[in-house]
């Protein structure tokens, strides 16, 4: 029997809506298995416990999640309680940085059931590889003078280690899935970071025969998302680059309430984290009906992690089932609750066996 032992951080507003539900779902994969269990720790930290604490989560609360096998995830933040800055940079950035979180991997499909805002959608399927502890997001430069004279310089911070293993987890990705790696640079217009780029990649590649590669200014690529994202298997990017294209890749597919992502820990020190892109909605929250859609798929990012790819595949086709058999939530333009959608992917899972 495989163990793996969650912490699980619901957050704020429908994190604290979605989480039940794809913990429902993974009970649900649990019982149809047979072989897999999941032991569950949930703490309650977010921005209501910094109403009550002062902080968003204890001061041990990195020592605590340590021993974790993964860290999941629903939302944080509640601007009208606390300041976006503090809530996000008091958890979720904390984490990320602390638990060496060096890459951010997003998917996107095009989803059965989903109206893409794309022409012709073209049954798209990539996934972004995006490094995420250095690039453009340094804290390196600094601000002088006031007034007409001002300056403000902000350095981006590329190293080979770090540019290195973001392509060579594409690259591993890559033979998993149809081979292809596009690697996002703008080595026309930024004068040593990106030169430097394209240098290392070049010769990660070497070490890859098997897979073919492309290369792309982001500006064209950002256009070709729209206008042909079939041609995109696995895209490596830097930090900036990868954040931007993952939001336009959750756009494309038609609805952010979808969209899953993953912060990958690769020296096995600590915890990867599990979490949908999408934030605490609190226009909606407590009335039932946000889409689960996005924790359930960070949910089987996760279960991929854990080397189940194949159950992982069978619960995402299964949501898509649910969706285009029109069983979705209002932002997808259908009528179903948090519930009903959830309750229809556990009975199709039961179904199995
Ligand atoms: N990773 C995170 O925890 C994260 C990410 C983004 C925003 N935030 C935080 O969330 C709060 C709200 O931010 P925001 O409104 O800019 O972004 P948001 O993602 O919470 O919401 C944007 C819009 O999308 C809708 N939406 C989002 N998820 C949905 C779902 N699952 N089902 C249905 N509709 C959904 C919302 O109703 C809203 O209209 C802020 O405090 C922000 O800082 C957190």
């Amino acid at each position: 029997m495989k163990q793996f032992e969650l912490a699980v951080i619901p957050g704020d507003g429908i994190g604290k809506e979605v989480v039940p539900a794809a913990l429902d779902v993974l009970r649900t994969i649990a019982e149809v298995h047979g072989g897999l269990k999941f032991k569950f720790v949930e703490f309650p930290w977010g921005c209501d416990y910094y109403v009550e604490h002062g902080k968003m989560m204890p001061d041990d609360g990195l020592q605590i999640l340590q021993g974790f096998d993964a860290i999941f995830l629903g939302a944080i933040g509640n601007p009208h309680l606390v300041p976006d800055h503090i809530s996000l940079w008091g958890l979720l950035l904390k984490i990320r940085r602390e638990f060496e979180q060096v890459i951010n991997i997003r998917p996107a499909k095009y989803f059965r059931g989903l109206q893409s805002p794309l022409a012709n959608p073209n049954d798209f399927d990539l996934i972004v590889v995006r490094e995420n502890s250095e690039g453009e997001y340094s804290e390196v430069g600094g601000r002088i003078y006031r007034g007409s004279d001002e300056i403000a310089i902000q350095n981006a911070v590329f190293t080979r280690k770090g540019t290195e293993r973001a392509m060579r987890y594409a690259f591993e990705l890559s033979k998993k899935r149809r081979k292809h790696v596009t690697s996002a640079t703008k080595s026309n217009g930024i004068f040593h970071t990106m030169p430097f780029w394209d240098e290392v990649f070049a010769e990660v590649k070497q070490d890859y025969p098997e897979v073919e590669t492309a290369s792309y200014h982001i500006d064209a690529m950002a256009a070709f998302f729209v206008t042909r994202p079939h041609m995109f298997d696995v895209i490596v990017a830097s930090n900036l680059f990868g954040d931007i294209l993952t939001d336009l890749g959750g756009a494309i597919m038609g609805s952010i309430g979808i969209a899953p992502a993953a912060n990958i820990n690769l020296n096995g020190k600590y915890p990867s984290m599990f979490e949908p892109v999408h934030g605490s909605a609190p226009d909606i929250y407590g009335k039932g009906i946000a889409n689960p859609i996005g924790q359930i798929w960070t949910a089987k990012m996760m279960l991929d992690h854990f080397g189940e790819e194949e159950l992982g595949s069978v619960l995402l086709k299964i949501v898509e089932d649910v969706t285009a058999d029109g069983i979705k939530t209002p932002d997808i333009g259908g009528k179903a609750t948090t519930r009903e959608v959830t309750d229809e992917i556990c009975r199709r899972l039961k179904k199995l066996v």
